[in-house]
């Protein structure tokens, strides 16, 4: 065993997957696929998300656990050392570019938490089924005042349990959260199933409009979100890894990870499409979309109080675990550089990332093109970034030997040109090309 011994480890095998899964599920699947999908052409957008996921998912995966396993370090610190192994002194620069975005992707994502949380005392209350219209009710909300007390609460929430440390926080956190959410949507899964008219809905998921392919966007799109779903950041997994101890088996966490994380995602949009269709919601309603159609349902439904408020804590579960993971990486980076201890860490970060949300909280526009930049765009390239790194820096054969140290089936040589020119080409590839497209 090389690792340092003052380095928290995670203590159990189940404990690091159901963390890395609780980090990957999150808003991004409950909230942000079915919105994708929807606006998007919904089956044609499936076929470019799952081919995605799965193979350029699992591959990042894998990597980004090795390379934080063998650096022992979050991504300043993983990307200093390949880099100093070749006589290069920008690596924690190039390493502060990830954990910038996820600081991004942390004041979203507190933004939309404290609209989930903002649901879930109106449902407790009563008011939620009340409301009228859904699409309303939304509207005089989101993007308003509002949002900034519970942004607020969001942020003390989540910064209390990551104060606890790595496994007695996160670990604990998540072994309740994610079994407990998986029940909830399964019960959701057949109400929405079973609606009049719900039919149209499964039949959007089902059969393509071709049309939809031959737009960049739509491949860039599918791109960002699969890439975000499973937290492939340059970053997010990267510090996961850091965790982890040697014996632990990577190829198949990474594939758990992103079997876990497809399976939640597909049962959000089994969840929210035939709603929608069944409820006559526009199912391209962008941001909206989750928190309008599923009103919409727990409005019309016996006992729809009391699964609107399981439904919005098993969200707010989801949220909390991913939230936690993404502000781990940009805590674990700021001790890191500034010999912080973990409390200053995520005060201080905690306090960035509330003040850096107010003008998008407060302004819905700004909010939706933030989100777009930061998904479709920055994340995909941190991932390509720390895959360059990796791959092809360190070296796709001293790679491999790292993905495959504890693994029981190692993963063979044809990984290599896989992770080497797949997952690079193709993620610089696409993220040019949407680009190219979105300013054209
Ligand atoms: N992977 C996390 C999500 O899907 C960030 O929300």
């Amino acid at each position: 065993m090389t690792q340092s011994q003052s380095r928290d480890t995670f203590t159990t095998r189940w404990g690091f997957i159901l963390a890395a899964a609780g980090s990957a599920v999150g808003l991004g699947n409950l909230w942000m696929f079915p919105w994708r999908l929807g606006e998007f052409g919904g089956a044609a957008f499936l076929i470019p998300y799952l081919v995605f996921v799965y193979v350029l998912g699992t591959t990042g995966l894998m990597g980004e656990f090795a390379f934080g396993r063998w650096a022992e370090k979050g991504a300043m610190g993983a990307y200093e050392k390949v880099l100093e192994e070749k006589g290069f002194g920008f690596g924690r620069l190039l390493g502060a570019y990830p954990i910038l975005v996820l600081l991004g992707v942390l004041i979203f994502y507190l933004i939309v938490s404290g609209w989930v949380l903002r649901y879930l005392v109106s449902a407790l209350s009563g008011n939620l089924l009340g409301a009228g219209p859904a699409d309303v009710y939304f509207d005089q909300f989101a993007g308003s005042r509002d949002s900034i007390v519970w942004q607020a609460v969001g942020v003390i929430l989540t910064g209390a349990i990551l104060v606890l440390g790595i496994s007695k926080g996160i670990e604990r956190a998540t072994k309740v959260m994610m079994p407990l959410l998986l029940g909830l949507l399964v019960i959701l899964l057949i109400r929405s199933l079973t609606l009049p008219g719900s039919g149209e809905g499964i039949r959007y998921l089902l059969v393509p409009d071709w049309s939809y392919l031959q737009r960049p966007l739509t491949w860039g799109m599918a791109l960002g979100q699969a890439f975000f779903s499973v937290s492939l950041t340059g970053a997010g997994m990267l510090v996961y890894g850091s965790y982890l101890r040697r014996d632990f088996d990577i190829p198949n966490a990474a594939l758990n990870t992103v079997t876990l994380d497809t399976a939640m995602a597909l049962m959000a949009a089994l969840i929210i499409m035939p709603a929608a269709f069944a409820y006559q919601i526009d199912p391209a309603a962008g941001p909206p979309l989750l928190f309008i159609t599923l009103v919409s349902v727990f409005q019309n439904m016996p006992g729809g109080q009391i699964m609107a408020i399981l439904f919005f804590v098993g969200v707010l579960f989801a949220a909390v675990s991913s939230l936690l993971a993404i502000k781990e990486a940009v805590v674990e980076a700021a001790m890191d550089q500034f010999s912080w201890t973990r409390r200053t860490a995520v005060l201080w970060i905690a306090a960035v990332a509330f003040l850096c949300g107010i003008p998008l909280a407060i302004n819905q526009g700004r909010f939706d093109r933030f989100v777009d930049l930061i998904t479709v765009y920055l994340v995909p390239f941190g991932a390509a970034m720390a895959g360059i790194l990796f791959f092809w820096v360190l070296g796709i054969g001293r790679a491999r030997a790292e993905v495959n140290v504890g693994a029981e089936k190692p993963v063979g040589a044809w990984w290599e040109p896989v992770a080497k020119y797949l997952f690079v080409g193709v993620a610089v590839a696409i993220i040019g090309l949407s680009m190219a497209f979105r300013i054209g």
